[in-house]
């Protein structure tokens, strides 16, 4: 059910793609579009036809039923600065939580038709092939992504820090714009980490799930337990978990101070 829904919305992303956009402002650089909103509510229609009891959090609307053991957390379409670009990254994801733990992920990646999918103790598949994280061990040898939050705060100058530190010390950092899009290659194991301040639930709510089924970590960025409800993620091929810590460290401690 995740699945279809997720394909019906991208078929709607992939045909307003060469529309012209209709764009809204939530903030100076935060976009929302005609087609963030179409997608969220074909979404939502499907969810509350099959299941009236669950609850969903999707990020155009407010909580439905926010009580509920069964929770659909949407992001109906990540990585809308890219869609009005038509820069290639941006993607529909769906994630289902059960009592406040995933179960069921699927993001999909609309300019390469990538459908990421995980059921809990099941496995991590793109286009219904088993994936798994990288298995490098060697930090300098690493390809890391990051993004940057709308709010350029504090944590946006630290985030600026440390994408200048991993750039020194590993192979590379990418930015692309769609946090569920970066978690899932971590999860398929072309990039190496991934880490970013001020994500939403919706952002990583299926991702996460993804990643760890593929066999990657999950932590805060001071290496404390992560859940959605955090807004800093550090995911990895569990590898070099430490050595990004470890490296993240100072910065962190410098944000506490
Ligand atoms: C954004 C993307 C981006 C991340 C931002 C998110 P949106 O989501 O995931 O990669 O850096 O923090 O808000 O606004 O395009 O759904
Ligand atoms: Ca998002
Ligand atoms: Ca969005």
């Amino acid at each position: 059910m995740a699945v279809q829904a997720a394909k019906t919305a991208a078929e709607l992303i992939l045909s307003d793609s060469d529309k012209q956009k209709s764009v809204n402002y939530k903030g100076r650089t935060d976009l929302v579009t005609h087609t963030d909103k179409k997608s969220e509510q074909m979404i939502c229609t499907v969810i509350n036809e099959s299941f009236p009891d669950h609850g969903i959090l999707a990020e155009e609307s407010v909580p439905h039923l926010p009580n509920a053991n069964y929770q659909w957390i949407i992001d109906p379409l990540d990585g809308t600065t890219n869609f009005v670009h038509n820069y290639p990254s941006f993607a529909v994801s769906i994630g289902v939580h059960y009592k406040k733990s995933p179960v069921v992920g699927c993001v999909i990646e609309i300019s390469s038709n990538n459908i990421f999918t995980a059921i809990k103790k099941e496995g991590a598949f793109c286009n219904n092939n088993p994936i798994t994280v990288s298995s490098e061990k060697d930090l300098q040898k690493s390809l890391l992504v990051t993004g940057f939050g709308y709010k350029h705060g504090d944590k946006w100058k630290a985030n600026m820090n440390l994408f200048k530190s991993f750039t020194d010390i590993t192979q590379g950092v990418r930015r692309l714009g769609a946090a569920s899009v970066d978690l899932c290659h971590v999860a398929c194991g072309i990039v190496d980490g991934f880490w970013e301040f001020d994500l939403h639930p919706w952002d990583t709510a299926a991702g996460i799930l993804i990643l760890l089924e593929a066999g990657g970590i999950i932590t805060q960025m001071d290496g404390k337990g992560y859940d959605i409800f955090q807004n800093q993620i550090l995911a990895s091929n569990g590898q070099i978990h430490g050595a990004m810590l470890k490296n993240i460290k100072p910065i962190i401690d410098s944000l506490n101070h």
